[in-house]
């Protein structure tokens, strides 16, 4: 993953020399590339169509009870991430989904479609990351010392979890009480159904004087069930099983690019009281070499 992801931002600040701009479209390119080298191998990295048949499929899937079913399109897409797990090009996830003993009934490939969309989420997380590196004075050299002492990127993780306590990008997790649970202005039965929502604790300024800035520090110690809920990639059994792989991944592209070039913001951010939302999609950096 590290050689893909140090390529590919090599390949991505290339292109941005030359136009003295990082924006969302071209890192969108470079993350899909990215995306599909780490989890189906590297000869899906420019097998754009199977990227574009995931999108369509998920558009339909967004009025699933107003659109008949597209079953050629179905097939076609999920049949190509088979010839993937077929081919399990060595390092890619498709080879460890070909490795893993399975049950006759078990459809393993029938996971990868979450795998690739769920790298979605991943991409803007990390392009916001990158805003409040470069918006934060010193972030940018505390990132490029941790580069030069790579695997361990302790500060750059936290910078990602950071962008991702600041925006979740899931900022709802659903759950059924086991237990009955008492509140302070009364108490639930067990089994009651409940809506998690994240950005209720992690910008909650009564408990987390830090709420809106940027503290990396909330993360660079251990945490521990005591303290205050921050769940970004939500907790206990059902928490996200790919958050390892996202975080190294993410704070790898975010490294590489600070440590590579000089980065500016086209528009600077509010640090004393970072923004409730941010786009990712609109922010844009001037590229210098450094
Ligand atoms: C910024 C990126 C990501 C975030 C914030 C995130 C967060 C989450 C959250 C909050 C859940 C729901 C857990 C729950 O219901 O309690 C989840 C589930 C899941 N995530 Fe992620 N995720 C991310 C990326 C990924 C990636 C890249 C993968 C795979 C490579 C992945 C694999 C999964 C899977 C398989 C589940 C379902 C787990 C289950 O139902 O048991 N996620 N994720």
């Amino acid at each position: 993953m590290n050689a893909i992801i140090t390529e590919e931002v090599e390949a991505l600040l290339g292109q941005a020399d030359f136009t003295g701009t990082l924006d969302w479209d071209g890192f969108a390119v470079m993350w899909g590339r990215m995306v599909r080298r780490i989890v189906l191998g590297d000869s899906a990295r420019d097998d754009e169509r199977v990227t574009e048949d995931l999108r369509r499929l998920r558009k339909r899937g967004n009025l699933s009870y107003l659109m008949p079913q597209n079953r050629r399109l179905r097939e076609r897409f999920l049949g190509r991430l088979q010839e993937y797990v077929d081919r399990a090009e060595p390092g890619s996830l498709a080879a460890m989904v070909a490795q893993t003993p399975a049950p006759e009934d078990a459809q393993p490939v029938q996971q990868m479609p979450q795998w690739l969309f769920a790298f979605d989420a991943e991409a803007w997380a990390t392009f916001r990351a990158l805003s409040l590196a470069v918006a934060h004075p010193g972030a940018a050299d505390e990132a490029r010392a941790e580069m030069s002492q790579a695997p361990d990127l302790p500060y750059l993780r936290a910078t990602v979890l950071e962008s991702l306590r600041l925006w979740p990008t899931t900022p709802l997790v659903l759950r059924d009480t086991t237990a009955e649970t008492r509140w302070r202005n009364g108490t639930l039965p067990a089994g009651t159904a409940l809506v998690i929502f994240a950005p209720f604790c992690h910008r909650d300024d009564a408990t987390l004087p830090e709420a809106h800035r940027f503290s990396p520090d909330l993360w660079m110690r251990d945490r521990d069930d005591s303290d205050w809920p921050l769940v970004p990639f939500s907790g206990g059994p059902g928490m996200c099983p790919g958050r390892n792989v996202v975080l190294l991944t993410s704070s790898l592209v975010l490294g590489e690019l600070l440590n590579r070039r000089d980065l500016t913001a086209g528009k600077p951010l509010d640090t004393g009281h970072l923004p409730g939302t941010l786009s990712p999609f609109s922010s844009t950096f001037t590229v210098r070499r450094r």
